[in-house]
């Protein structure tokens, strides 16, 4: 299905346009967002109107319209898509991009994009066999774009051969598919920690640490990109709310265990969240009074549960996969290897969070992995593609025994 996927439509000047409205029904219907570009040739076969109303969103038909250009700009309509389709691709649109032409909204997004596009062509038989056409679509296919149709029929002209445009459930099929080649965990769920917890002492203090759930929150974001359902389980952060995940707040690392196994089974957990060791026993009620001349309160402490311990114990409802993080300032790998066997996880994820380093808060990590296989040291990376490559690897590793063994 396309839950959560972002298409960008472009409708061109031929009478297949039409087709172009039963499409945005059926890809609304798998769960994406449509948003739609209408050339100005698309203007005399389809409304915006009946595009607006079936997108639910405004349609872009000017490149300078000041309006337009002020709330979404050319460049950032292609940035949000995560696929462009051409509907109907017409011999003029393929021209003009093959060409490299900028003449209008349409060809500037798909001249200024970096994302995949889709066209699906619908012309006269002639015009599709012409060889401007032909060298048109060879460049086009060269370049990366992908070719749906045309079919061949009776066509509007009269004329019969290569040039009917594929139908919108094919469109719509293909899309699919397109957009599923890159998500191994599309099936998939994922539990992911991140952050740190906060124990109350009273209402209004609390025991935290200095985690800024960057990287935790950056490996729930690359899984989602990879087509796992995640639940994010944060603790008080400053950082954004990934695209695409399901995020539960919590404060304490109780409220944290209950919302991990009040997600369900996973197939893969990640405890990336600095969970508080120990917590206050008895949080008091009501703010502490400092009083003239008392002994400052003794603060007796708990140990919280261990959450990447809890997820990791052997059963059926264990996750086919539990990583989990070593924060450590010295002897990171033996600390990480020996906790590995404590914690009964798959992967220990060990990073230096030396004052000196500054993995806390900081935008790069430099980190170990730990798996039954040894211990694998990555160069410096942002915490970003520690999460991207951390995300494949868990793909990799959840796609098969075989491909995992490959890996590790
Ligand atoms: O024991 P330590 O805190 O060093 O272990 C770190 C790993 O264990 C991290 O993956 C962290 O998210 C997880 N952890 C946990 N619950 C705790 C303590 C740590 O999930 N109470």
């Amino acid at each position: 299905m396309l839950q959560g996927k972002r298409i960008l439509l472009i409708v061109a000047g031929g009478i297949a346009a039409f087709k172009a409205l039963e499409l945005i029904r059926r890809l609304r219907e798998r769960g994406a967002a449509v948003r739609c570009i209408l050339t100005e040739a698309g203007t005399r076969f389809v409304t915006p109107l009946s595009l607006q109303a079936l997108s639910e969103d405004r349609v872009y038909t000017d490149m300078f319209s000041l309006t337009d250009e002020s709330e979404m700009g050319h460049i950032q309509l292609s940035r949000d898509a995560d696929l462009l389709v051409v509907v109907p691709a017409t011999a003029n649109i393929l021209a003009r991009m093959a060409g490299g032409l900028a003449d209008d909204l349409a060809a500037t997004v798909l001249l200024a994009t970096d994302k995949p596009v889709l066209a699906a062509p619908a012309m006269n038989v002639r015009m599709w066999t012409h060889a401007a056409t032909v060298a048109n679509v060879e460049t086009l296919k060269k370049r990366g774009v992908t070719f749906i149709g045309p079919n061949d029929g009776a066509m509007a002209c009269n004329e019969h051969g290569p040039g009917r445009m594929s139908e919108p459930a094919e469109i719509a099929a293909a899309i699919e598919s397109m957009l599923a080649a890159n998500r191994p965990l599309a099936g998939k769920r994922a539990l992911v920690t991140s952050g740190p917890t906060r124990e109350a002492i009273d209402p209004v203090r609390y025991i935290s640490n200095h985690s800024s759930g960057k990287q935790g929150h950056a490996i729930a974001a690359a899984l989602a990109r990879l087509g796992a359902e995640v639940t994010l389980v944060s603790g008080p952060v400053a950082v954004a709310d990934p695209p695409e995940v399901r995020v539960v707040r919590v404060d304490s690392a109780d409220q944290m265990l209950a919302a991990c196994l009040a997600a369900g089974r996973v197939d893969v957990a990640v405890c990336a969240a600095a969970v508080a060791d120990w917590k206050v026993t008895r949080t008091a009620g009501a703010k502490i009074k400092k009083k003239a001349g008392a002994l400052p309160p003794a603060l007796e402490l708990a140990a919280n549960p261990d959450i990447l311990a809890t997820l990791s114990k052997p059963g059926a409802k264990r996750p086919a996969l539990v990583v989990g993080f070593a924060a450590e300032t010295e002897d990171l790998v033996a600390n990480a290897i020996a906790k590995r066997g404590r914690k009964g996880c798959d992967w220990i994820v060990a990073n230096d969070v030396s004052p000196a380093i500054g993995t806390f808060g900081g935008e790069r990590n430099t980190v170990h992995l730990v798996s039954a296989a040894g211990v694998e040291n990555w160069p410096t990376l942002t915490k970003d593609e520690v999460a991207g490559r951390l995300a494949a690897r868990m793909a990799l590793h959840l796609a098969g025994p075989r491909s995992a063994e490959a890996a590790e």
